[in-house]
């Protein structure tokens, strides 16, 4: 349930419609099942069995995990550090966004949207309140940095009480209560009918027909290739770091086949059919399949907190629905954001010997001072350039690597007796193919294709304005300070552990 929480989120119900409907809804499905079968499978099987694996050496995160599996290359350890640094930026901006979906949660039940009519309106309502502008709405940051607090806060509360105490129990009541809500939603859409009588074509079916009627023209875009692939990794939670640390919790002998296979089965259950029959359908029968295309190339948030509260407007109970959908969606977030902190948390614990608590404290103030800048310079994107690196860039390099280690440094046979530990199930033998070549291969050629077509003009900031460049500039910096931190601290551990070794051998 945890696993699941960790990767039933945002993602799920807002990156997901945004990128299938700017992506043309059905030309973005089968590259999104495809990369699903080939990429994030596999990779939830390799993450559990290696985290497992490491939960043996008492490592409970990456740099201790590639250690075990490939002890005698001293540098593999600092690959590992991806897989803590990862996960710690894209809580700083998650936790940020996240805060949003409370915020609005609140004002549906005080009405503060309900008499916006408008798409321009309902921008300005949300850009008010992030404090990118000053208008009637908002006159400032003020009320986002209070529900900024308040989040993180939560947070910081359920990860203070521990895996069991905190992340499990809180997981046992959110997701079911996330699944209620998101059914009520679910049902309300699909009972819409046709709210305009002058265009019948824009009803429910025709909605659910646009993610899935196949596109097949859309396959040789190397462009949703590559925000597919990006999609499942998010979603899944899979090259984060995340799944290592929770199943290194797990013993010798449990079962990682088929725990990883429900977690992803959920989490797919809550994407393409709670995620994908809600906004998506609702803003077709409300806007047409053009606008809604244009609203969500226009931002990949607009769906959720322009559209839909717009949508919500025009129904009977607006107050009630619009807190469902919002609150689902702030479920949704404190379940994967929890899940977001733990690696930093486990590497404190484990490579320190610092207790719990104050492992937490450490990560608290550190991941608070890193959220200002997200906060405070939203409009020069630096949410955009934390979600590259953390959220896209390093989810796909941590998980060749991750997929290298484990097919090929451990070594496939070793690797399939590994995760057949304990199982309840076997896995298709052509997953053992697969795992070995066709995901490393796949990984290599959105690796390639990216550095081929964006390389240069991310690296010199070619699309980004003379205004922005010195905060994207800073971002860079502080994420380039963070990375060598946490290469010291590794350093630092392996010096302790040798040592402590060299004593113990000495008794
Ligand atoms: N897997 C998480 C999500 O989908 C990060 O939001």
């Amino acid at each position: 349930m945890a696993v699941a929480g960790s990767a039933i989120g945002l993602g799920n119900f807002l990156r997901f419609p945004a990128k299938a409907a700017s992506n043309g809804g059905g030309a973005f499905m089968i590259p999104y099942f495809v990369s699903l079968l080939l990429l994030g499978i596999p990779l939830m099987w390799i993450e559990w069995t290696l985290g497992r694996f490491g939960g043996g050496f008492e490592h409970g995160t990456a740099p201790g995990i590639f250690h075990n599996i490939w002890r005698k290359n001293r540098f593999i350890k600092y690959f590992g550090i991806i897989g803590i640094f990862g996960p710690l930026v894209i809580f700083i901006y998650y936790t940020y966004i996240e805060s949003w979906t409370l915020a609005y949660s609140f004002f549906s039940l005080m009405g503060k949207y309900a008499h916006v009519a408008d798409e321009s309106g309902m921008k300005h309502f949300l850009h008010g309140f992030q404090g990118l502008e000053h208008n009637q709405y908002f006159n400032g940051i003020g009320w986002a940095y209070l529900f900024f607090l308040f989040t993180f806060f939560i947070n910081i509360v359920v990860i203070f009480h521990g895996i069991k105490g905190g992340i499990e129990k809180f997981c046992k009541w959110a997701m079911p209560l996330l699944f209620c809500c998101a059914a009520v939603l679910l049902v309300r859409v699909l009972t819409l009918g046709i709210p305009d009588a002058s265009r019948p074509g824009w009803n429910v079916v025709n909605g659910i027909g646009f993610l899935w009627n196949p596109d097949f023209q859309a396959l040789k875009s190397a462009k949703v290739w590559l925000e597919a692939a990006g999609q499942v990794f998010f979603t899944l939670s899979v090259g984060i770091g995340v799944i290592l640390t929770y199943a290194s919790y797990l013993s010798k002998g449990d079962d990682v086949v088929l725990s990883g296979l429900s977690a992803a089965s959920t989490n797919e259950l809550a994407e393409v059919i709670l995620g994908g029959s809600i906004i998506i359908p609702a803003a077709f029968i409300f806007f047409g399949p053009g606008e809604m295309q244009a609203i969500a190339n226009s931002g990949v948030f607009n769906l959720g907190f322009v559209t839909m509260p717009l949508v919500l407007n025009k129904l009977p109970l607006v107050a009630l629905f619009g807190f469902l959908w919002f609150f689902l969606l702030f479920l949704a977030g404190v379940t994967s954001s929890v899940s977001l902190a733990q690696p930093a948390i486990a590497f404190l614990e484990d490579e320190f010997n610092i207790d719990r608590k104050k492992a937490v404290w450490i990560f608290g103030i550190v991941a608070f001072i890193l959220c200002q800048p997200a906060i405070f310079f939203l409009k020069n994107g630096v949410v955009d350039e934390l979600d590259f690196w953390g959220g896209t860039f390093f989810l796909v390099v941590f998980a060749t690597i991750e997929t290298i280690l484990f097919a090929w440094v451990f070594g496939m046979e070793k690797a399939w007796d590994e995760i057949h530990k304990g199982a309840d199930m076997r896995i298709p033998k052509i997953y053992k193919f697969i795992i070995k070549y066709i995901t490393p291969a796949f990984l290599f050629l959105i690796l390639g294709m990216w550095f081929w077509q964006q390389w240069l003009s991310i690296i010199l900031m070619k699309n980004i304005s003379a205004q922005d460049k010195p905060y994207i500039l800073g971002t860079r910096i502080v994420l380039l300070v963070v990375f060598i931190v946490l290469g010291v601290l590794v350093k630092i551990a392996w010096k302790k552990r040798k040592k402590k070794t060299v004593n113990e051998d000495d008794v």
